[in-house]
């Protein structure tokens, strides 16, 4: 299996050198827990170290907040941008969808619609741009419309199967509320090919934050949790260290 690094230090070790290419892979973690650093440091290391066009999808935050946040990590993505080494799309119009969509005599749902022009932006993006690697962060307001669960599987297989398609590397970001022992293992975790979550602990009001690799198919990898940080150049990640301390 060939192997994509990410770029991101200590995280590549725990992958044995990178993610499995042309694979999609679900980043799951909480608010601030550095899901958005980690698919533009993605990204940017692809366009930066290893030559490879990147699309980054977003359906929440404002591009232009995203370049601002990024460049107080060193990161310019306008830079990249007006290279052509990477494109960031901003898909959070199709939340404003209507709750039916009428063509003619076939009429279509709000969510239906909204999967279905995501998977056409995205193709049609990273077509034009040869992308090797995609970021779609994150799918959360889309897929919590689907509480039946056999149509959210569906719903996820379709984007799945898009991404799969264009035989890119891919990130794709959900929101994660509950915490580990609490949380559900939800039905894109079961679909996706791989799965890396971001925790967030409290430990005595001391935030901990660790990383771990919770399936990764056809790839040997670390699966214990280890602690990683964001600084001023991303997110490191310590893979020789232990967030459990034994008394
Ligand atoms: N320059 C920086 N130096 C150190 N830490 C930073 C820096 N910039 C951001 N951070 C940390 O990264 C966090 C934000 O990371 P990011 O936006 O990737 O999170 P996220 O998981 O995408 O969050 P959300 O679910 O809200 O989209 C901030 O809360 C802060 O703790
Ligand atoms: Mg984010």
């Amino acid at each position: 299996m060939k192997k994509v690094p990410t770029g991101v230090k200590g995280l590549d070790d725990m992958l044995g050198g990178g993610l499995p290419l042309g694979r999609c892979i679900l980043v799951c973690g909480g608010p601030g827990s550095g899901k958005t650093i980690f698919g533009i440091q993605f990204l940017y290391n692809g366009a930066v170290k290893y030559g490879e066009t990147g699309l980054y999808v977003s359906l929440g935050e404002s591009p232009i907040h995203l370049r601002e946040d990024m460049s107080s990590l060193g990161w310019d993505v306008e830079r990249l941008e007006k290279d052509g080494k990477l494109v960031v799309v901003d898909a959070s119009p199709i939340r404003t969808i209507p709750e039916q969509v009428k063509i003619g005599d076939f009429s279509i749902g709000k969510r239906d619609f909204e999967m279905l022009s995501l998977i056409e932006i995205m193709k049609k993006r990273a077509e034009e741009i040869g992308a090797k690697r995609i970021v779609i962060d994150s799918i959360s307001s889309l897929i919590v419309q689907y509480p039946d669960d056999s149509e959210r599987r569906n719903a996820i297989l379709d984007l799945f199967e898009a991404v799969t398609d264009l035989g890119t590397t891919s990130l794709i970001t959900t929101e994660l509320r509950a915490t580990a022992l609490e949380r559900q293992i939800q039905a894109e975790e079961f679909l996706s090919h791989g799965v890396i979550v971001f925790h967030t602990f409290s430990d005595s009001g001391r935030l901990i934050r660790a990383i771990q690799i919770e399936k990764m198919r056809g790839i040997s990898h670390d699966n214990q949790l280890r602690p990683y940080k964001i600084h001023e150049n991303g997110i490191e990640v310590f893979p020789k260290e232990s967030v459990l301390t034994s008394t």
